[in-house]
Order: C-alpha cells, then structure tokens, then sequence
C-alpha cells in the first residue's frame, strides 16, 4: 500500500536539511578571506558580514515569533539582520565597515541562534500538523530552508564579483567537452500552459507560486539552446551597445549613464575578450549561455527581430508535450539529477549550452533548467487568488511594483528543490550580477 504522506516530508527529514543547509552557507563564508568579510563586492547590496548574520536572523524572526512565542535574547541583532537590500532606487548604500558589530559578535549570535532553536525544534514543536498562524511548522520549516538555499545563490553571485585574492580557490568540476553549438528553434504548438500551485497541493510553495490556473498559449517558436557567449558577441560587433533603436528610453538612459559596453562577466583583454569565472580568469567560453541584464537581453532580442518569452511560453516549453499533459520536470517525471542539467551546486560556472541532451524537453528545447536562470517579458505580479503569507507579508508583495521582472529555470547554484515548475525568481531589469541568461521567441 502506498501512504499518501500530508506533507511528503517529516519534521526529521526537515530538519536534517535545515541542518544540511547551515554547513552549506557556513562552507560559503569561510571561502571568503576573514579581512574581506566586511567588503562589498556589488555595490547594491550588503557587505558579506551581514549575510552571516542575516540566515541566522532570519529563522529566529520567523520561528521565535510564529511557533514558540520565544523572548528574544538579541533584538538589536534581530533588527540589524533582518532584512537584504534589493537593489532598485534609493541610492547607493553609505555605511561604513565600522558601523557594523565584530564578526565574534555575529558568529556568538549565529551560535546561539541555532542552539535555541534545535533545542525548540527537538522537543516543543506544535502539535502534529500544528498551527502557526494557520501554517504549519513543516510549511514554515520550509521557508526556512528555501530562504537560506536562495542566498547561497546569491552570495555565490555576490563572492563572484569578490577579487580572486580574497577568496579561496576551490577546485574546478571541469567544463564538459561538446559539440559546436548549432542554433536553431523549436516549434511549440499552441495549448495550454498550466502555471502555479493549488492550495489543495501538498507541495511546499511560496506565497507568489499561488494560486494554479491556465493561460492559453498560441504557437510560437523558441531558441533550443540559450543564446551564447559567441551569438552575444557577434550582437557586441554589430554595435548592440551603440545603435539606439535596439533599446527602449529607461534601458538606453541605464546603459549609457553607467557606461556599460559588454556583460559584467567579460573582460577586454587587449584584441580579445576573456571571462571572469568563479576562481579564475580563462579565455572567452563561446560556448557558455550570456549573462547579463533584462535589459541587454531585451536589446539583443530586438537585434534579432525576436523577443522574450513569456511566463507561459517559457512554462509551456519547458513542461508542455504533445499530448497535452504536462512533464513535472522538462525531461519527465525522474527526480533531477547531473545528466539532466547544471544545477544543485555541482558546478561553480556554467557548462556549454548544448552539454544535457538528457534534460530537452518533449518539444526538444535543451537546458531549460540550470545553467543559467532565463528572463521572461513578465513583470513580476501576483498570479490570481495570492495571498502573502501571513508570517512574511513581503516576501513577494514588496516586489510586485512593475519593476521586477519573472525568471524561470535555475543556474548552477540553485539547489534541485526549487527547480519545480511552478517556483518564480524575479530581479529588477538592471541587475548584471545574477546567473541569468535568455534565449527568444518568435510569434
Ligand atoms: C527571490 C532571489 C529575488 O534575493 O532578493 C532572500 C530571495 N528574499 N531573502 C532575493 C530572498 C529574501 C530574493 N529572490
Ligand atoms: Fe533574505
């Protein structure tokens, strides 16, 4: 007989990956040399330090106030690390190294943190299915998990931009051996694209992933691969930076304000381009998917006479097949694993575009998770029926202002729990740091 389990996960299983999570974000910060942990590798966002304190700030805000009713042993620390800064308007960040507490400090909160909180977790938990503001420990659990695995990607893409003296190398997993990549498009046939989440799932979700409804989709054809360093560059040749009429008004006024002439991974080497990957500096991978802005993507997509892709187009590439039902991952029903893509922290860098055959999906379109998140058309919004949590009213509604937009598909540092279809990133459109990349559409 087989037990439909309410939760799919027990609370051991849950905290097992809690813990899991906590060595995973403790192995990030020690790559950093300690003298750089006050430096500030992206100008829009915090120094390192606050990171250390903020995983930890972030549990003890959520789980002390939502389950256990707890007194606080640190609001000054719970206040200082509790919240990121996303980076649109308001200016540069100004504070100073010295305004924040001693690394000791954080690491004694950090210490402390978890050890009332394991001991919470072992012994007082809610009743079975126990309620906290009508959500359960196990849906709470999960946030907990899911925010931190979330940062270990975007500190990853933080320590990226740290220079490599500060950091400590870490071994390379190797770049796979492919064929030269020849671009093409896929045919889609019009259908039905099944987006979000239904409460009635027993699926963990965030507050954005709700409610489930279709969007009828019509034909339309989609790149196979996502564009390439090599089709970027040839963008780059053609004067993509220079010609007005590829970019609209505020992207035009972003690029030529700030000067940027190429995507913040290249480097121009004399005559030649060269890459900037995780440890090391190697010659341009042509191979490799572009990163860069929303707003670069839109300009090439313009170059090509093609756009973005929807949140439904994407959605129905990915998971969509010809019979109509859709996949639970592009490839099928199979649990992610390496063949299927470059995700789950197995590599610190991209692969080739063409390097997971095994990951296309039933309409043929390659490498639609990991390897690089994707840029849609979509401007991040509330899917019908959203409600926010009730424990983290802004995780998403604070970003539902018309200036995000929706990504899709994963890179290779986000981990394989949110490679599920109806999982949502989104950034604002000027932001070059993020693993992300594009591939286009034609109607
Ligand atoms: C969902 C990746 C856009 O990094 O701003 C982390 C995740 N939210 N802490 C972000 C998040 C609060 C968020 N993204
Ligand atoms: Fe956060």
């Amino acid at each position: 007989m087989i037990a439909v389990q309410e939760d799919l996960t027990t609370k051991q299983q849950l905290l097992k990956r809690l813990s899991d999570a906590r060595k995973q974000s403790d192995a990030l910060f020690k790559l950093v040399h300690p003298a750089a942990l006050y430096d500030r590798p992206i100008p829009e966002r915090h120094r390192i330090v606050f990171y250390i304190g903020h995983l930890e700030a972030f549990d003890w805000n959520l789980l002390h106030a939502n389950v256990f009713a707890e007194k606080s042993f640190h609001p000054e620390f719970d206040r200082l690390f509790a919240f990121g800064i996303d980076p649109v308007g308001g200016g540069l960040p100004t504070d100073q190294p010295a305004d924040w507490p001693s690394v000791e400090s954080v690491r004694d909160y950090v210490g402390t943190v978890r050890r009332n909180l394991d001991e919470k977790l072992a012994h007082d938990t809610p009743e079975p299915g126990g309620e906290a503001k009508g959500f359960s420990l196990g849906t709470l659990l999960n946030v907990a998990i899911e925010h931190r695995l979330m940062h270990l990607e975007t500190l990853a893409y933080m320590l990226h931009q740290l220079p490599y003296d500060k950091k400590i190398s870490q071994p390379s997993s190797g770049f796979a051996a492919t064929p030269p990549v020849a671009p093409r498009m896929a045919a889609v046939p019009a259908g039905v694209a099944k987006l979000g989440l239904s409460r009635d799932d027993s699926t963990f979700g965030w507050d954005n992933e709700f409610e489930s409804h279709e969007i009828a989709v019509p034909a339309f054809k989609i790149d196979q691969f996502m564009v390439t360093n090599r089709q970027y560059l040839e963008f780059i040749q053609a004067g993509g930076y220079e010609i007005r009429a590829f970019w609209n008004d505020t992207d035009w006024n972003w690029k030529t304000e700030r000067g940027i002439a190429h995507p913040v991974f290249w480097k121009k080497a004399g005559d030649a381009w060269s890459y900037r990957t995780m440890f090391e500096e190697i010659p341009l991978p042509l191979d490799w998917p572009v990163y860069v802005s929303h707003a670069e993507a839109s300009a090439y997509a313009r170059w090509t006479g093609k756009s973005l892709p929807t949140e439904a187009e994407w959605h129905r590439a990915a998971y969509g097949s010809p019979d109509g039902r859709e996949r639970t991952y592009p490839w099928g029903n199979a649990l992610p694993a390496s063949r299927f893509g470059n995700f789950d922290f197995k590599s610190w860098d991209p692969q080739p575009v063409n390097a997971f055959p095994a990951g296309d999906s039933a309409f043929g379109v390659s490498g639609m998770l990991g390897n690089g998140w994707e840029w849609t058309s979509n401007v991040f919004g509330p899917f019908p029926g959203f409600q926010s949590f009730p424990f983290y009213r802004g995780y998403s509604a604070d970003f539902f202002d018309g200036r995000h937009f929706v990504m899709k598909g994963g890179s290779a540092r986000t981990a394989a729990c949110m490679l599920r279809s109806t999982f949502r990133n989104w950034f604002q459109p000027y932001y070059r740091y993020v693993y992300a990349g594009f591939r286009c559409v034609n109607r």
